[in-house]
C-alpha cells in the first residue's frame, strides 16, 4: 500500500469545508465592509486594522527561499507548538489513535497530544540517542511518529541516514521531523527529503535561531495532500500582521547573515561552556543545538550554586533526567560569568 494521507486523515475532515474567512473569499473593490472590521486605523502598521491573510504571501515566499521548500508545501504556524497540535488534531482520532516518542524529548508531543485525550506510544532512544532497534514494530500503531533532531534536551543527533531510514521503513505512519535547532547543525536537516518521502513533515521555527522567541512563528513543511489536511484544522487567521513582517525581515538576506553570525558566537560560547562542563561534570552530552546538557553526580549543590548566583538553567522532574541540567548558550558575558561559577563546583 502507499502512502495515503486522506486514508491517515480524521475522517470528518474530508467532508469539511473550511471555514471561509472574509479574507479567503476575497473580492475587488474600494470600500470593504465585508469581516466586521474598523475603518480606521490607529497604528502606524499598515492595514493593521484589517485581518491579516491566512498564510501570508511575503513570509511563505521568504521562507521558501531560505529552506528551498516550494512556497506551497510551506505552513506558517504560531510557533512549532502550533503545528504539533495541528498535526495530532488532523490525523488523531481522540480515544482512539495514538503518537510515538522517543524520549527523553520535547514535552509539548505529548502534551499536545494529551490535551485531545490521544494515546503516547512512550520510545526510550538508546543510551547513545539513537532509535532503539525494532521500535517500528513498537510504534505500528502510531499515526505520527516525532523525531527531535537536534533532540531537546540531550543536544543529541541521529544521522540523515538513519532518519531516511526511519522515514522509508515507515511508509504508512507520518514521521514527523523537529527542526527546532536545525539552524545550529545546518548539514543534519531532513528538508530536502520532502520531494522523495510523502510521510515527511519538518517542522521549523523563528524561535531559536532567528531569536524570534516573542513572535511566534514556525513553520510545517510537508508535500501537498498532508499540507491540504493541515489547512482545513488551521486557524482563520494564524499570522497576525506584525509577526509577518519581523519574520519576513528576519528571513531577508540581511536578516540571515545576522542569524549565521549569531549561531557561530553561539556555537564559539557553547562549546567554551561544553568544555568547562566536561571539567566538573559526570557527563556532558556533545551539544548540536544551542545548549548543553550535563550530568552531575551532586546534582542538587550545582541546581543550589546556580540559583546562588542568579543563574536560571533548566533542571527536570523526569527521573532519567533527575541528575541533569540543560544551559543554553549564552553570549560572550554570560558565558564568562556562567563558566566562573561552574569553576566553582567541586
Ligand atoms: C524541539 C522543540 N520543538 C518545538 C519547540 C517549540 O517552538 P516554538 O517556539 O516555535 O513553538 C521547542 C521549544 O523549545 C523545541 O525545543
Amino acid at each position: 500500500m502507499s502512502f495515503n494521507a486522506q486514508q491517515l486523515a480524521r475522517p470528518e475532515l474530508l467532508t469539511l469545508v473550511p471555514y471561509q474567512s472574509a479574507r479567503r473569499i476575497g473580492g475587488q473593490g474600494d470600500i470593504w465592509i465585508n469581516a466586521n472590521e474598523s475603518p480606521f486605523n490607529n497604528s502606524d502598521l499598515e492595514q493593521l486594522n484589517r485581518y491579516p491573510e491566512c498564510q501570508p504571501p511575503e513570509l511563505i515566499n521568504a521562507y521558501s527561499q531560505y529552506t528551498d521548500v516550494a512556497a506551497n508545501n510551506i505552513v506558517a504556524t504560531r510557533g512549532a507548538d502550533e503545528a504539533i497540535e495541528l498535526l495530532i488534531r488532523t490525523f488523531c482520532i481522540p480515544g482512539k489513535d495514538t503518537i510515538a516518542t522517543f524520549g527523553p524529548t520535547y514535552g509539548m508531543y505529548a502534551i499536545s497530544a494529551a490535551t485531545f485525550n490521544i494515546g503516547v506510544k512512550k520510545l526510550t532512544l538508546t543510551e547513545d540517542f539513537q532509535l532503539p532497534s525494532q521500535w517500528q514494530q513498537q510504534a505500528a500503531e502510531a499515526k505520527l511518529v516525532f523525531i527531535c533532531n537536534p533532540n531537546n534536551p540531550t543536544g543529541s543527533v541521529i544521522n540523515k541516514a538513519q532518519l531516511e531510514q526511519a522515514i522509508q521503513s515507515m511508509p504508512n505512519t507520518i514521521v514527523v521531523i523537529d527542526e527546532a535547532y536545525i539552524e545550529f547543525c545546518p548539514a543534519q536537516s531532513v528538508a530536502d527529503l520532502l520531494s522523495l518521502y510523502p510521510n515527511l513533515v519538518v517542522l521549523r521555527t523563528l524561535s531559536k535561531a532567528f531569536s524570534l522567541a516573542g513572535a511566534r512563528c514556525g513553520f510545517l513543511l510537508a508535500n501537498d495532500d498532508i499540507i491540504d489536511l493541515v489547512m482545513r484544522v488551521i486557524a482563520p487567521y494564524p499570522v497576525p500582521l506584525p509577526v509577518a513582517e519581523l519574520a519576513s525581515k528576519a528571513l531577508s538576506k540581511t536578516g540571515i547573515n545576522l542569524m549565521q553570525q549569531q549561531v557561530a558566537e553561539l556555537n564559539r560560547q557553547g562549546q567554551k561552556l561544553a568544555q568547562e562542563l566536561a571539567n566538573v561534570a559526570a557527563k556532558v552530552i556533545a551539544p548540536n543545538g544551542n545548549f548543553v546538557l550535563a550530568k552531575f553526580k551532586q546534582v542538587d549543590l550545582v541546581k543550589q550554586l546556580l540559583i546562588d548566583n542568579g543563574i536560571v538553567a533548566r533542571a527536570y522532574s523526569d527521573p532519567v533526567l533527575a541528575d541533569a541540567i540543560r544551559f543554553s548558550f549564552a553570549n560572550k558575558q554570560q558565558t564568562d560569568a556562567i563558566i566562573s561559577v561552574i569553576k566553582q563546583i567541586e
